[in-house]
């Protein structure tokens, strides 16, 4: 069984900001724990390339669209392999083959009778592709998420009927652990509750979008042909682009983590146009929250966004990932702050956790040679085997949960016993006297133990530090099943010269 988990397919209307890293940040580690227990992972990323929104872009650079898409979705593909991310797929909608899954899923939805033609009338934000209904009375509103005017559009078109979905997507959207976490399926319920209203899937005089196959001039709106993107994802490289053969490849969708404000069109109408076309809709949909800097909104008006590549250059993917997913509940709105990102990487990942792989690799190399061979080696009843029992036993729960903070919570706590263990023991003094020789060993072996599980409960979260926490103790791969327990770490070895795990970050400017 493939797990095939997505992040959105980010607009290619300017290079990746920091919602969009943060997205791909937490669907990477969840994908790495997967993968780590042995399951068999699809993970989807990539570009949305349609739509006015981009046409207007293009425009204003005096370039073509297509040659604007193909600038920045390269920029996207060279910014997550900067970043490390383990995708397994990266999907353009301006991909040939995609246009052709489009048109077979719009035949299957027309065939059922869900397309009419109607006509559309209301405020539309370009930069999120959206009608916004709550603005019908307003006389020059706003975008609450762009802060922009909105356009006022008056368009004849075909339409979806997501009206006969009601039903389905009540049902659908009750179930247990389909809109996760359980605050945002409030929202969803909500809007549900109002009644579901037919929305429009094609526009006229959009020459930057795929044709609707059957209909002359009209070309499909951008969310009905990027939804479908997860589809055209799912097929083989170079793979003919066969709708059933790309179902058979891995879906449903187990899992689209979004944003919050793009919930709806996840939960509500591709579940819906998935039923009409006679797909299976996405097993669930988790919304995080919106980041926000300082406690402001980010935005180029302001002036006060991040650049993700800035970001990555001076302070490295772990630090970046360690912040945002330890310190920002996932699911929840969180605010980033300079001075605690120092904080929180310097105590946790340079102080707690580099110094106790550091001094306690430096000790055993002195007075061991490596890692020690006690007479008895400590066992399950050890304090820390009893401490690193539980965050194993916690771990993986918190990662499928996505509870990323939780999970890094269990790795940081059980690296502050060991330090706990160590001050208490002070082998450093203990060892002064050759009768408790052995006793050291003992401890030693135990710190070095409690360590390595350490870098295997931050593997998700930190792939980079933890491979090199693992390297230190002479680990390289590894598999949880084999290596999530307690005892695994080989008595006697050598183990190579210590070197920091993390530079302390020092950062004079603003990031
Ligand atoms: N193209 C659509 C998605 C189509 S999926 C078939 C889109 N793209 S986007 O590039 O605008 O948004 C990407 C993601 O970034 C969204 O999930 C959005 O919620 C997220 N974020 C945008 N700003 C954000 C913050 N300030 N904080 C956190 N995430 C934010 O929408």
């Amino acid at each position: 069984m493939t797990d095939t988990l997505t992040t959105p397919l980010y607009y290619v209307n300017d290079k990746p900001h920091i919602g969009s890293v943060y997205t791909t940040l937490a669907v990477d580690t969840l994908a790495r724990f997967e993968r780590l227990q042995g399951d068999d992972v699809m993970f989807i990323t990539g570009c949305d390339e349609h739509g006015q929104k981009i046409q207007r872009t293009a425009a204003a650079a005096g370039v073509e669209p297509q040659q604007h898409c193909d600038q920045i979705s390269a920029q996207f593909k060279a910014n997550w392999k900067d970043w490390g991310i383990s995708n397994d797929r990266f999907i353009r909608t301006t991909d040939p083959r995609h246009r052709s899954i489009v048109e077979q899923f719009f035949q299957r939805v027309e065939a059922n009778g869900d397309i009419v033609e109607g006509r559309q009338q209301g405020w539309y934000c370009v930069a999120c592709e959206e009608y916004k209904d709550d603005a019908a009375d307003a006389t020059d509103p706003i975008c609450p998420i762009h802060q922009r005017s909105l356009e006022w559009r008056d368009e004849s078109n075909l339409f979806f009927r997501l009206s006969r979905y009601q039903q389905d997507i009540e049902s659908l959207i009750a179930q247990e652990g389909f809109i996760r976490p359980l605050s945002r399926r409030r929202e969803v319920e909500r809007f549900v509750e109002g009644g579901l209203r037919d929305f429009s899937i094609s526009r006229l005089d959009l020459p930057w979008g795929l044709p609707v196959p059957g209909h002359d001039g009209h070309t499909f709106y951008v969310w009905f042909d990027a939804l479908l993107g997860y589809i055209t994802a799912l097929l083989e490289p170079d793979e003919e682009p066969d709708l059933e053969k790309a179902l058979a490849r891995g879906w449903p969708a187990d899992l689209h983590v979004i944003g919050k404000d793009i919930l709806r069109f996840h939960a509500v109408y591709w579940p819906a146009m998935c039923l009409s076309a006679g797909i299976e809709p996405p097993r669930a949909v988790f919304g995080h929250g919106f980041l926000t800097r300082e406690g402001q909104k980010m935005g180029k008006s302001l002036g006060n966004t991040i650049d993700p590549a800035r970001l990555l250059e001076r302070c490295g993917a772990d630090a970046v990932r360690w912040y945002l997913l330890r310190d920002i509940q996932f699911g929840e709105d969180g605010d980033i702050q300079q001075q605690r990102l120092l904080d929180l990487v310097n105590n946790d990942l340079a102080n707690t956790i580099g110094n106790l792989v550091n001094r306690t690799v430096a000790m055993a190399r002195k007075w061991f040679d490596g890692v020690p061979a006690p007479e008895a080696l400590p066992d399950t009843q050890h304090p820390l085997a009893s401490a690193a029992a539980l965050a194993l036993d916690q771990a993986p729960a918190h990662y499928r949960a996505l509870a990323f903070h939780l999970a890094a919570q269990d790795a940081l706590q059980l690296a502050i016993d060991a330090n706990g263990y160590l001050s208490e023991k002070a082998p450093w003094s203990a060892i002064k006297d050759p009768a408790n020789r052995d006793a050291v060993a003992m401890d030693l072996y135990a710190v070095l133990e409690t360590a390595r599980l350490v870098g295997v409960l931050l593997a998700p979260l930190l792939p980079d530090l933890s491979s090199r926490l693992l390297m230190q103790l002479d680990q390289p791969a590894i598999d949880w099943q084999r290596d999530a327990i307690w005892g695994r770490l080989s008595a006697g070895v050598p183990l190579p010269e210590p070197i920091p795990l993390l530079q302390r970050l020092e950062l004079e400017e603003a990031i």
